[in-house]
């Protein structure tokens, strides 16, 4: 299936994930073993850069891209997708660390993208979707954050802030993905956004997302606030547009 895809290439980005990520790797490896991997590291304190440079010595699949600090989930993307962009890999995806999606469900997004999906976005919120063993209060900010989306942008998306997703490369270009300017979760509503203002065509498959057994968090305050004030600006600048389609 990857062959008639073209060249895949799996980017996740890591901050503070010395144990996930060999179990990530590795499951990855298993469920398609002709994907690239790109860990993207933002020079984790807990070493996790280095263990991603002794699994790339041993596996030509695996490269790290090492950035100098902790810049943000959105700011590691871009530059994976830009690393991945100008290696000429045809399909990019995005996955967590953290065991939170599962590698085993990346056919499913790949399958929706070999049958014309310029996005397909592993969706919580559609019906097949779930939730494993998350909080109710992250369940809450997740529900209320892709409600809040759908009201203020006008999109149709269920899951507008979801972390599993492929790309094609195409998509990435034509969305501007160099320009984009935000750092934080709100990373994965702005590329949504721009894919739908481009008229792209989004499939939402179900996935399991399964909260994460070791480590933490990085979802902070102000990873909320900027979403916040970020769909906002979005909703607002974005008013004039919505009104001419309605006409
Ligand atoms: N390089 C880098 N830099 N990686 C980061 C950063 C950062 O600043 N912040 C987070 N990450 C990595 C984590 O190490 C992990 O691999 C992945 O990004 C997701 O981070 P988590 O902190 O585990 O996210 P979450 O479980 O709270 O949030 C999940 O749900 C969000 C909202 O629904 C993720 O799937 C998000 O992508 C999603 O937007
Ligand atoms: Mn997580």
């Amino acid at each position: 299936m990857e062959r008639t895809l073209g060249r895949v290439l799996v980017i996740v980005p890591t901050y503070n994930e010395r144990e996930n990520l060999p179990l990530i790797t590795g499951r990855v490896r298993a469920a398609l073993p002709d994907v690239d991997l790109l860990v993207a590291d933002d020079n984790s304190p807990d070493g996790t850069g280095k263990i991603a440079d002794e699994q790339a010595e041993h596996d030509p699949h695996i490269h790290v891209l090492h950035r100098p600090g902790k810049q943000g989930l959105g700011a590691a993307y871009i530059a994976g997708f830009q690393w991945g962009l100008e290696r000429g890999y045809d399909v990019l995806v995005e996955m967590d660390a953290d065991g939170s999606h599962q590698p085993e469900e990346l056919p499913k997004l790949l399958d929706a993208v070999a049958r014309g999906a310029d996005l397909a976005i592993g969706s919580r919120w559609v019906p097949g979707g779930k939730v494993v063993n998350w909080p109710a209060r992250r369940e809450l900010l997740s529900r209320g954050a892709n409600t809040y989306t759908r009201i203020m942008l006008g999109m149709r998306v269920r899951d507008a802030t979801a972390g599993f997703r492929a790309y094609r490369a195409a998509t990435l270009e034509k969305i501007g993905v160099a320009d984009v300017q935000s750092q934080g979760y709100c990373f994965q509503v702005d590329l949504t956004l721009r894919t739908v203002r481009h008229g792209l065509r989004i499939a939402e498959v179900p996935i399991t997302f399964m909260e994460r057994t070791v480590g933490a968090s990085k979802m902070s305050r102000d990873v909320i606030l900027e979403a916040y004030w970020r769909i906002t600006l979005w909703g607002i600048t974005g008013l004039p547009s919505r009104f001419r389609r309605k006409r």
